[in-house]
């Protein structure tokens, strides 16, 4: 069965509060829109993801779409997760799909053995959605806010999403519906006198809605998170000069360091540090120096490019130490300037870089002043 995605993200996410909608707030290193898609692209059963969107959004879609790494197949929504259903089917219908999955852009946590029970029982039937028991005792709040009548949880469950449907008896449903708005795709179902089946839904699956959801979120992904560590070495020789590029910032001592970009064997030992954290091979594998592109380049550019690899990865940097090791220059009087500018370039405070200085006690090329080496390691938090 040909089975298209539509993800409902055009929602302002106000019980969240957050100052974003709550689709497009980071959780533990990677955007909430950003998860669910990839979670969706994971399971491999869509022949296309629809998200559908808030236009004024566009900042945060690019973010989402820089997280991912290639471009969302979008569509404007409305006032109403009816009306942005509505867009999302109109989209769906024309993909050829036969099928398709409704899903709340607000829950990352959707399992591919969930999407695989949605995906077997629309065998048999025309709808089906993912449901879960409620296990608190219910009521009803009554006058001036105290409890009024206490509801029996007997029979009743939660509905969530993904909800699955034959396209063509969905589309039936929501032409019957008029202008009302329902809360969920089922209910259009229903009320159209369709059946809709039931399967076990997932407590992990769970709808962000309010700011304690998102705390709930953090500490679920932190509990999967392993830290993990890459490391870098670079030399460079020394030459005298006006001016040697080093963790950064320009040092004006006569002496500079030689190579095809500007040669800050610091940014690119921790440029290597953060790849290798990423399990993305090497500095010269990404920035060959054959390619005349790299000439005179400035080290920022390889080193921001190896942070977003490492996001890319799940990543999320912690800690960065690096190990100069010369005679010459002197380190100490630029170390602070260093720090600042490593720091403002990963994106961590100050008090998690570290630049520390050594010789080789006038042994070897560093002794002899022929070259100058960096080490660097970096620590970061992987999560799922
Ligand atoms: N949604 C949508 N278009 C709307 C309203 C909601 O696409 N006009 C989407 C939301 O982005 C969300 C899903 O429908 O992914 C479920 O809705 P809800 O949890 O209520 O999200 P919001 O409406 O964004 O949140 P709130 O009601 O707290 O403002
Ligand atoms: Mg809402």
């Amino acid at each position: 069965m040909k089975i298209a995605a539509v993800i409902v993200a055009a929602g302002r996410g106000e019980r969240a509060g957050g100052g974003v909608p709550k689709q497009y707030r980071d959780l533990a290193g990677k955007r909430v829109l950003a998860r669910c898609v990839h979670r969706l692209q994971q399971c491999g059963v869509f022949m296309r993801i629809i998200v559908v969107v808030n236009p004024l959004d566009r900042d945060h879609i690019d973010a989402v779409e820089g997280e991912l790494g290639f471009r969302l197949d979008t569509i404007p929504g409305g006032a109403t997760r009816t009306a942005s259903v509505r867009a999302g089917l109109e989209a769906a219908s024309e993909t050829g799909a036969e099928a398709v999955f409704i899903h709340d852009a607000a829950r990352p946590f959707v399992s591919p053995a969930l999407i695989d029970r949605l995906v077997d029982a629309l065998e048999h039937h025309l709808a089906v959605i993912p449901a879960l028991p409620v296990s608190d005792a219910l009521l009803r709040v009554g006058d001036g806010g105290a409890m009024g009548e206490p509801v029996s949880r007997d029979g009743l469950q939660a509905a969530q999403t993904p909800q699955a449907f034959h396209l063509a008896s969905l589309l039936d449903a929501y032409a019957q519906l008029g202008g009302t708005a329902l809360p969920d795709d089922a209910a259009v179902v229903r009320a159209a006198g369709g059946e809709v089946a039931l399967v076990a839904g997932e407590a992990e699956n769970f709808k962000l809605t309010t700011p304690e959801d998102f705390i709930r979120a953090e500490r679920m992904l932190m509990s999967e998170a392993i830290t993990v560590t890459g490391q870098g070495f670079d030399v460079h020789r020394l030459e005298t000069a006006e001016v040697m590029w080093l963790c950064g910032i320009e040092i004006r001592a006569g002496l500079g360091l030689v190579g095809h970009s500007d040669a800050d064997a610091g940014l690119h030992a921790l440029t290597d540090a953060i790849l290798g954290a990423a399990g993305a091979g090497d500095i010269g594998q990404h920035f060959p120096p054959s390619d005349p592109q790299w000439k005179g380049a400035r080290s920022d550019a390889f080193l921001l490019h190896a942070i977003k690899r490492l996001h890319e990865a799940g990543g999320a940097l912690v800690h960065a130490d690096i190990t100069l090791i010369a005679e010459r220059p002197k380190i100490g009087p630029h170390r602070d300037a260093m720090r600042a500018r490593v720091s403002a370039l990963l994106g961590l405070p100050e008090k998690r870089v570290n630049i520390a200085a050594t010789t080789t006690e006038k042994l070897g090329f560093t002794g002899r002043g022929e070259g100058l080496a960096a080490q660097a390691i970096i620590t970061a938090r992987l999560t799922p």
